[in-house]
Formats: C-alpha cells, sequence, structure tokens
C-alpha cells in the first residue's frame, strides 16, 4: 500500500473527492495517511478529522526560509512513510529539496489545460479570470508531477472543459472543479498507487490494468 499525504491550504474539497473515491474502493493500492495544511483554519483540516485521517499545520510564515521548510515537511512525511505526496490546492511552492526528495513522486492538480494559464501567478480564480479574458472556448484541468518548473512537470491528466458565454470566473471555477478536478485527481492518484504511470523525461504513459480491455 503506497502511503498518501495531502497537502492542503483551504477549503479542501479536491481532498474530500480523495476521501470520497477512497470510501468508495477507487484508490486501488494506496490510502489516505497524513493531511499536512500551511494554514492552521483551513476547512480541510476539518474534513481530515471527520474522516479520521491524521492532519498536522505546518504553517510558512514560521519559517525563515523555504529551504526550512523544506526540510520540516520532507521530515514530516518521511517519518509517516510516504510514499506519494499530492498537492490539493496547497498555496505553497515547493523548493527544490522537497522536489528533490519526492522526484516523480508529487502530483498536483492546475485548474487549466497546462500550458494555457499557468506558472508563477496563476492560481485560484485568476487562472479562471485569465481563461476569460482570453476568450478561449474550451478550458479544463491538468494533474501533473511536480519538478522545479512551476506547473511545468510531466502531465499525467488532462480533462477539457467547455467555457459558456455567460460564464463569470466564479461560475467557470465551480464547473472546472465538478466536471474535472474532483474526477481527475482521484483517478491520478489510483494510477500512481497501482504503478501504472510511466515516466520518460517530461512524458508519461499510463500503462493497461489487468482488468482493463
Ligand atoms: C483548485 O482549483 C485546485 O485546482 C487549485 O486550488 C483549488 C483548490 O481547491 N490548485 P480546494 O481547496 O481543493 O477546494
Amino acid at each position: 500500500m503506497v502511503k498518501i499525504a495531502v497537502l492542503v491550504s483551504g477549503g479542501g474539497t479536491n481532498l474530500q473527492a480523495l476521501i470520497d473515491a477512497e470510501r468508495r474502493g477507487e484508490i486501488r493500492g494506496g490510502e489516505l495517511a497524513l493531511v499536512v495544511s500551511s494554514s492552521a483554519g483551513a476547512y480541510a483540516l476539518e474534513r481530515a478529522a471527520q474522516a479520521g485521517i491524521e492532519a498536522v499545520t505546518l504553517p510558512r510564515r514560521e519559517y525563515a526560509a523555504r529551504g526550512d521548510y523544506d526540510r520540516a515537511l520532507i521530515a514530516l512525511l518521511q517519518s509517516r512513510g510516504i510514499g506519494l505526496v499530492v498537492l490539493a490546492g496547497f498555496l505553497c511552492v515547493l523548493g527544490p529539496e522537497m522536489v528533490a526528495a519526492y522526484r516523480n513522486r508529487i502530483l498536483n492538480i492546475h485548474p487549466s489545460l497546462i500550458p494555457a494559464f499557468c506558472g508563477d501567478g496563476f492560481y485560484g480564480l485568476r487562472v479562471h479570470e485569465r481563461a476569460l479574458a482570453a476568450g478561449v472556448k474550451v478550458t479544463g484541468a491538468t494533474v501533473h508531477f511536480v519538478s522545479e518548473i512551476t506547473d511545468g512537470g510531466p502531465i499525467v491528466l488532462q480533462q477539457a472543459v467547455a467555457v459558456r458565454e455567460d460564464d463569470t470566473a466564479e461560475s467557470l471555477q465551480q464547473r472546472v472543479m465538478r466536471e474535472a478536478e474532483w474526477k481527475l485527481l482521484p483517478r491520478a492518484v489510483s494510477l500512481f498507487c497501482e504503478g501504472r504511470i510511466a515516466v520518460d523525461g517530461n512524458r508519461t504513459t499510463i500503462l493497461q490494468g489487468g482488468n482493463e480491455p
């Protein structure tokens, strides 16, 4: 069983999608073992408590340098035997030490079709505001491995979502979460835990499962 840590900063709806998927038996080969929050007030902590998952708050501002934060995070993850780290609305950028310690074992969900509307400064509602400003007809979500380049690591899964003419950034954000993020993230986590994601440079291949056609 791969032990999974989910890193959060806010509401935690993606964490909830993982909890619900695990309950339905859809996270094959993995178990949610730890939730780490960068903020003591994150509602995601409540979700973890309700699901009986150990939760630890690690506030970024209490560490002078990013390297110190990374070291504390790595020590925590290693002490719990974590094999997969999932960033689910985690608002801190991980440093090179953390990325190297968990190379191709950190998954992030981003609310656009990478390489559109991603990189430094593209988070939360801003991503959807920029998509609307650009006039795209299709957006979506991407699950990718985390590398040293913001939103630049190997792409694992993508799901397109149609933009409506009357969409606001808020309505688009909600639909991207409902139609794409909450489905893609549990699926990618399960694929990882089943050992079905092969990585070659910046490209991934999804390996066929035993009971699939
Ligand atoms: C999601 O839109 C996710 O794509 C982004 O941050 C948001 C987190 O929402 N990285 P939640 O905390 O999972 O509800």
